[in-house]
């Protein structure tokens, strides 16, 4: 019995030092070199080759690297009946409240305004809106959107949320579902996403959903990239619908270099670093998921693949 690290543009060694570490009798493979398909019980994946795990007759479960499992399901190979499962870990979900917060501080304290005037010797005080006044809808209230929105709420700001399904959280104002989107929008100076990518989400940024926003709204894209339509982006920037957009995920990734977000004055990138997964912090989760398929229990945080998170 096996477990098998198949990670595409990751580095596997830090998962299999600290996974041999915490159990030196683990049987561990690293894709490519598998060896015997039939040893193979549990696949630790990110961006796996499409068709790639129908080989493992014995496999018993496919665990994201990630809190996404997009990477996954989109395969439409997946072996049927194997379960699928997430991180959910304090360290991804405090490691992006902390990038949001940041994100929007930067923002609504004009650092962008000041880093240009820095450039042109300017010296030009701006006080910044009351933070009670700025909207910051949060789409996605699940581990990662509902810590951020609790943080924003902390630093004074008026958060609203908008989910699949109703959601209570002191001191937001909570939306659901496709009936009240336009509503969140409405109120929304900042839109930040933090939903997984399925077919519903999928390019929900895009022109229509901008023109719904506060006028001069900020965008905070922390998801996926195909959630962004991103000749709409452009669009919207250049028409003045949206002040800015702070991105960290890309349809393409990495971001080609003749891609136009590069240049465009009103758009900060950051490389699909705003919650990085920490293999000594989450890899007793992954041990943990192994025993207890080992065992026959059902998996942790396992998906809902009909769902699609
Ligand atoms: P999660 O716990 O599964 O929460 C997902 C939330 O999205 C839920 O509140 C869900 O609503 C809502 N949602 C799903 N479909 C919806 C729809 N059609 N309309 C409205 N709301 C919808 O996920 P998470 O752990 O917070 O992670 C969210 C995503 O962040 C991940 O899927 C991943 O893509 C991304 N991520 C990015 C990074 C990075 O470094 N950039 C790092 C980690 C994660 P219900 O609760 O009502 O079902
Ligand atoms: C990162 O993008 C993740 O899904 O954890």
């Amino acid at each position: 019995m096996a477990l098998l690290i198949m990670l595409v543009g990751e580095d596997p060694e830090p998962w299999k030092s600290v996974l041999s570490r915490l159990d030196p009798s683990l049987d561990i493979r690293v894709w490519p070199q598998v060896g015997d398909v039939e040893d193979i019980v549990f696949a630790l994946v990110w961006n796996h080759p499409r068709g790639e795990l129908r080989k493992y007759p014995n496999l018993k479960c496919i665990a994201s690297m990630g809190a996404g499992v997009d990477h996954i399901i989109r395969d439409p190979e997946l072996p049927a009946g194997v379960p699928v499962t997430r991180i959910v870990h304090e360290s991804l979900t405090r490691s992006m409240t902390e990038y949001v917060i940041h994100a929007v501080l930067d923002h609504c304290r004009d650092m962008e305004k000041y880093r240009r005037d820095q450039a042109g010797k300017i010296w030009d005080p701006k006080f910044p809106r009351p933070r009670k006044e700025v909207g910051v809808g949060v789409m996605g209230l699940g581990e990662l959107g509902a810590a951020a929105a609790i943080g924003l709420v902390e630093l004074g700001y008026r958060v609203l949320g908008w989910s699949r399904t109703p959601k209570a959280i002191s001191g937001v104002q909570t939306f659901w579902g496709m009936e009240q989107f336009s509503h969140f929008l409405s109120q929304t100076d900042i839109l930040v996403c933090l939903l997984p990518l399925t077919p519903q989400t999928e390019g929900i940024l895009n022109l229509e959903t901008f023109r719904k926003l506060r006028p001069g709204a900020f965008l905070i894209n922390v998801a996926r990239g195909r959630h962004l339509i991103e000749e709409d982006l452009i669009v919207a920037l250049d028409q003045g619908i949206l002040s800015g957009a702070r991105l960290d995920v890309f349809e393409v990734e990495p971001l080609p270099p003749e891609h136009p977000f590069w240049d465009h004055p009103k758009v900060q990138i950051t490389p699909h670093v705003s919650s990085l997964t920490e293999p000594e912090a989450v890899a007793p989760q992954i041990l943990e998921n192994y025993e207890r398929v080992l065992r026959g229990l059902e998996p942790v945080n396992q998906v809902d693949l009909q769902r699609g998170y």
